[in-house]
């Protein structure tokens, strides 16, 4: 006989634990340990007993899927031409960024084709309705509900519905799950009876998930596994643009990035973003650098501005918005270890202009530029743009697409592209560096100060 054994589970690692315990060793969580029965022997399979066969299929057939095409094409881009049908799409988000206006924008231009349910859990009826019309879309077919139990919300849902928008996934109970609302285990577990009934009726559901603090989508890890698609809002509410990027695609590329403008009628597609987020310099000012980034398939150019100044604090500081960092501590490491430049009494702030977030290591040549140009009052020229990574004996390394960022950098009117040396062949405006060294004697004889470095 097996024995029955109670076990305390973290929700959101894994972690296990004889005792309760409010904090998870492992993950740090609060909160996210519960009780479990565990079988202490396993049963062990036999063959003979009865059980569902599986029906085995061959690769080529299932290569049909069927795709709706929404209209907003940024949208169906980011998705891989197209939504698929009875997928799961996870968008998260900080509050206010805009997930609740492109989710009511898609729908709105899905109920043109598709019988479509717009299920809110925070927001009342009159709400959503003052949006859909701001919108522009108050004469749309739109069937719109405000519930938040998922039992209620399954059994109203019809066969013909096709697509279904749950705002959001942390104000969903079940009544068959015990446990208030918003937390792990009820997070889990609507998102698992969604996904069963999403994938039995083919109809395709959009989840609105929030993100803590951290950014991460709140709730347990495991729901970005679950969901077919994960794509995070990004942006500054400070800054009108949106991007939205796919983290998690299994129907399409990866890292892929769709643009919108947020303006008084909604999300706008942003269709040739490639310098929008290069600011209009009037003349040359020190610490500030353009960028050539590629972002998913397409080149995106960004300001990259820093400001090194004399610290006031004994240990100095470093401030970064949109990168990473622990590649900021890695650069300035470089720069002393291997360029005999040091920034052990100054401060270092560093910013990508637009509120866009950076992380491909392309960016550490221009952040290097950056930095030593405020550094040392050295301004760069507005006609300059820089790409490449930077390894840690200071070698400048080649990156992904050089060819399509001098095309667009071209395109964009920079007569002097600084990138890695092996790219110099390859075109004439392309100022080759093999290492960081190179670079700073290139800064040198920018300098008009003819002083220090
Ligand atoms: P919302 O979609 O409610 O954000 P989320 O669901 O991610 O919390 O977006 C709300 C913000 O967008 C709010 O600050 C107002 C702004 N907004 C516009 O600027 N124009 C518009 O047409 C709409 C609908 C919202
Ligand atoms: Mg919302």
């Amino acid at each position: 006989m097996s024995k029955l054994q109670n076990i305390f589970s973290c929700q959101e690692c894994g972690a296990q634990y004889p005792k309760w315990v409010g904090r998870c060793q492992e993950c740090g969580q609060w909160g996210s340990v519960l009780q479990e029965c565990q079988q202490n022997n396993v049963h062990q399979f036999d063959k003979s007993e009865n059980f569902e066969p599986m029906t085995f299929l061959s690769l080529d057939q299932c290569v049909n899927v069927d795709r709706v095409m929404t209209g907003i094409s940024e949208f169906d881009n980011l998705c891989g031409g197209g939504i698929v049908r009875g997928s799961i799409i996870l968008i998260g988000g900080d509050p206010g960024i805009g997930k609740s206006t492109l989710l009511l924008q898609i729908v709105g231009a899905l109920s043109k084709i598709s019988n479509t349910v717009y299920v809110s859990g925070e927001e009342a009826a009159e709400q959503i309705s003052i949006r859909a019309t701001r919108l522009g879309l108050e004469k749309s077919n739109v069937k719109l509900g405000c519930q938040t139990n998922l039992e209620s919300i399954l059994g109203s849902i019809s066969k013909d519905d096709n697509f279904v928008v749950i705002d959001s996934i942390q104000t969903l109970f079940s009544s068959l799950i015990e446990s208030v609302p918003g937390t792990v285990s009820q997070v889990r577990g609507c998102t698992h009876k969604l996904i069963e009934f999403a994938k039995k009726n083919g109809i395709t559901i959009f989840l609105v998930g929030h993100v803590t603090k951290e950014g991460a989508i709140a709730g347990p890890k495991v729901l970005e596994h679950m969901v077919d698609t994960v794509l995070y809002f990004e942006g500054d509410r400070g800054h009108s643009y949106r991007i939205l990027r796919a983290v998690k695609n299994r129907f399409g590329p990866c890292d892929e990035v769709a643009i919108f403008e947020m303006t008084k009628d909604g999300l706008k597609e942003v269709s040739n973003p490639s310098s929008l987020f290069l600011t209009q310099r009037n003349g040359e000012v020190a610490g500030t650098v353009a960028f050539a980034g590629i972002e998913g398939t397409r080149p995106l150019f960004v300001e990259i501005q820093s400001l090194v100044s004399k610290t006031y604090f004994p240990a100095p500081r470093r401030t970064v918005v949109g990168w990473d960092i622990n590649r900021l501590f890695m650069i300035l490491a470089v720069l002393e270890s291997k360029c005999n430049i040091s920034f052990a009494n100054k401060d270092v702030y560093l910013s990508i202009a637009g509120g866009i977030k950076i992380s491909e290591p392309a960016v550490d040549l221009a952040v290097a530029i950056a930095l030593l140009s405020s550094r040392y009052s050295i301004a760069i020229d507005t006609e300059i743009c820089a790409f490449g990574e930077i390894g840690l004996s200071g070698e400048v390394r080649c990156v992904v697409k050089p060819k399509e960022r001098i095309r667009e950098a071209q395109r964009l009117g920079f007569s002097k592209i600084m990138a890695p040396f092996q790219e110099l062949e390859k075109d004439g405006a392309v100022i080759g560096f093999k290492t960081l060294m190179d670079v700073v004697e290139f800064l040198k004889k920018l300098s008009t100060k003819k002083e220090e470095i």
